[in-house]
């Protein structure tokens, strides 16, 4: 397992950009405002996805908030140092995304209106995705071998903890009025059907015209080529940009590319009891 991990409450987060004390200060003092629209997803998910997607809805499809703002200028990632710091400093109405598991978001979050999308995806998918990213993390260090990383996730003895629990915690919100569950899945499978669910949610309305622009600015090929959204611009102390990318393939089930017969068989007997209490039919790849 990766030295440049910490533990907060039994959950690996990386040294040189989170601390212990952003993390108790979030999950203690940290006020949710009623007006704030918060993007959350275990890594891996389609988190920067969403982001662009409730950007553009908020810019009611004008390109060119996304691409002068950098992504995590526009939806802070709340629980980094520098994250923090930046939304503490946004004005109203507030955007920020959280990759924190249920149990170690600001508690002020039960009592308020904000509203929460969580973004859900194949955990194999997630997996291959991770094996590909944390590699290219200068502030961790990712096994070398796929199996080794799938042991390592099937652990939770990775970065957030694990899929199983981050996914069971912030499942429990189901239902509630704020809060809107969206797969990676549904995304790829009807971007504009999802767009106007999300734009619905969020009360915001737009016209065909401006709908049009929305995704014609969150497909992949785009946003893969703005420097303000595909992560290129993370800085070279943090990631080696020639080890890996944010925008890799953007497929679903490439984990088909990767896992063997018996590494399949052997996810599918743990998903399967870890994820028995959970209705059936609940998630698109079931
Ligand atoms: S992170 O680093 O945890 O915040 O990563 P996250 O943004 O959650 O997830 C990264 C994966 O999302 C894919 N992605 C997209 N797919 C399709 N269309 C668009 N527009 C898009 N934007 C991001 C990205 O390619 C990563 O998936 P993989 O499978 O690695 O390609």
């Amino acid at each position: 397992m990766a030295t440049d991990y910490f533990r907060f409450e039994g959950i690996s987060f990386m040294k040189n950009v989170h601390s212990t004390e952003i993390l108790k200060t979030l999950q203690d003092e940290f006020v949710v405002r009623d007006g704030d629209v918060i993007t959350l997803a275990y890594p891996k998910s389609g988190t920067n996805w969403m982001i662009e997607i409730i950007s553009l809805i908020h810019s009611k499809g004008d390109p060119s908030w996304v691409q002068s703002v950098l992504n995590w200028n526009r939806s802070p990632w709340i629980e980094t140092r520098i994250g923090y710091e930046r939304v503490k400093n946004q004005k109203d109405p507030r955007m920020y995304s959280s990759h924190l598991p249920f149990q170690l978001f600001p508690k002020s979050l039960f009592h308020s209106k904000a509203k929460v999308i969580y973004v859900i995806r194949n955990p194999r998918d997630v997996i291959t995705s991770g094996y590909y990213f944390f590699k290219a993390l200068k502030c961790v260090q990712t096994p070398e071998l796929f199996e080794q990383y799938l042991e390592c996730f099937l652990q939770g003895n990775v970065f957030c903890g694990s899929w199983f629990d981050h996914t069971h915690g912030w499942l429990s919100m189901r239902g509630k009025e704020n809060f809107l569950i969206i797969s990676y899945e549904e995304l790829h499978q009807d971007i504009r059907a999802s767009v106007e669910r999300i734009s619905h949610f969020l009360d915001k309305k737009l016209s065909s015209e401006e709908l049009n622009s929305v995704l014609k600015h969150v497909s992949f090929e785009v946003m893969k080529d703005n420097k303000m959204s595909n992560l290129s611009l993370i800085a070279d102390e943090f990631m080696d940009h020639s080890k890996g990318k944010l925008m890799r393939k953007g497929i679903t089930g490439d984990w088909k590319n990767h896992f063997t017969v018996a590494q399949s068989e052997a996810f599918n007997k743990i998903y399967q009891e870890k994820m028995r209490e959970l209705p059936q039919g609940l998630f698109p790849w079931e």
